[in-house]
């Protein structure tokens, strides 16, 4: 019989409930009895339990000596698309094998990746040649049902509507105005409608890449798979722990050198276009740090402009003929205007940008 705490420690199910909602109690209950009936059927032993962000993971053997790892997710939906998108994926050695599934149940069991030790947890970056080879194996997929998929421009949906919520956060609220969100959203929004299009990984953060030795390179888990623009799923590598704009840039020209058909223009956008996003998420999980700064700077770049086209509208003289047109019923100066307001935030947020800084 197993341990429960170590099928589920009362951490691990605060988490799942905070991701889930309070719903999700029952499922944690019946856990370590539907973890004992796969040990049975799949003939595992566990060694090792960890919480993700949307599972719980044991890592363990088959068989005695086969290294596997069995992934339990309380909505079945949610594994059954990432089950459809690896089985799709098993031409490419960059991304995890699926061996077997229960999709009633939510229940996927996976090879084991070693060492699997996380990108993320690595001091340097990966480098651009092995992150290419992963990005390229991704575009092999086969045979997939792209209709039971979501596209893109849905997932950009939920993704910005979800990350809006966390505007109010206090952590997130000083630093962040709901007009770069909603700038960002716009830009994506965009994206989301064109570009080549093909099965996409979908949250490929540092955190779903593993190291898999010498030959193999770099392996993905963890796909929220969909269909749409296959830029997209190189943005995370781009961004990561970047210091400066020009590094951003020159990280996206060594990926388009090595990736076939990897459109720059379209990576940069979309680097623009989740900036504002993905410093909100790492803002609430952390303090500000030098990423959060460069990623919100990143995301005021085109504001900047816009900023810059409406102080230039708004010269001394316009303001006084403007003032003139709104001062026969009530004097209301441009300075009080919401626009201006909106201006005065972006600016004061983006005057550190060193003119250097290239903004297309
Ligand atoms: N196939 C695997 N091989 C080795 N470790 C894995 C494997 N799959 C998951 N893990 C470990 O479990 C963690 C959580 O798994 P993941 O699939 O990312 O779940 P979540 O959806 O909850 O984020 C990973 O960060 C990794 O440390
Ligand atoms: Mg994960």
């Amino acid at each position: 019989m197993l341990d429960p705490n170590f099928v589920l420690d009362d951490d691990s199910r605060d988490r799942l409930i905070a991701r889930f909602g309070a719903g999700v109690d029952a499922w944690c209950a019946v856990l370590p009895e539907m973890v004992e009936r796969y040990c049975l059927r799949w003939h595992l032993e566990l060694d090792k339990a960890v919480t993700g962000n949307g599972s719980r993971v044991f890592i363990g053997r088959q068989h005695g000596n086969h290294g596997v790892v069995l992934k339990l997710t309380p909505d079945p939906a949610i594994a059954n698309e990432e089950a459809m998108a690896l089985r799709a994926w098993t031409a490419t050695p960059h991304v995890v094998d699926l061996l077997d599934a229960d999709l009633e149940t939510g229940a996927l069991l996976l090879e084991k990746i070693e060492p699997g030790t996380k990108a993320s947890d690595q001091p340097e970056l990966p480098p651009a040649s092995e992150a290419a080879e992963l990005l390229a194996g991704l575009r092999q997929a086969a045979g997939y049902d792209g209709g039971q998929l979501p596209t893109l421009a849905q997932g950009v949906e939920s993704m910005f509507s979800r990350i809006g919520g966390l505007l109010s956060n206090p952590r997130v609220s000083p630093l962040v105005t709901p007009q770069i969100l909603a700038d960002g959203h716009r830009k994506a929004r965009e994206l989301a409608s064109g570009g080549p299009t093909g099965l996409l990984h979908g949250d490929l953060h540092l955190s779903n890449i593993l190291r898999a030795g010498r030959t193999r390179g770099l392996v993905a888990i963890d796909p929220r798979p969909g269909i749409g623009d296959l830029t997209f799923d190189a943005v995370d590598w781009t961004l990561d722990r970047a210091a400066s704009i020009d590094e951003v840039h020159e990280r996206i020209d060594q990926l388009c050198q090595l990736v076939p058909d990897m459109d720059r223009d379209r990576l940069w956008r979309w680097c623009q276009a989740t900036a504002a996003a993905l410093a909100i998420l790492r803002l609430t999980r952390r303090p500000p740090d030098d990423t959060t700064q460069l990623l919100l700077k990143l995301a005021a770049l085109s504001l900047r402009l816009w900023f810059r086209r409406s102080t230039t509208l708004l010269s001394d003289e316009t303001m006084h003929r403007e003032n003139a047109l709104l001062a026969p019923t009530a004097p209301r100066p441009w300075k009080t205007t919401a626009r201006c307001r909106v201006a005065r935030r972006i600016a004061a947020k983006t005057r550190s940008i060193p003119s250097s800084d290239r903004a297309q």
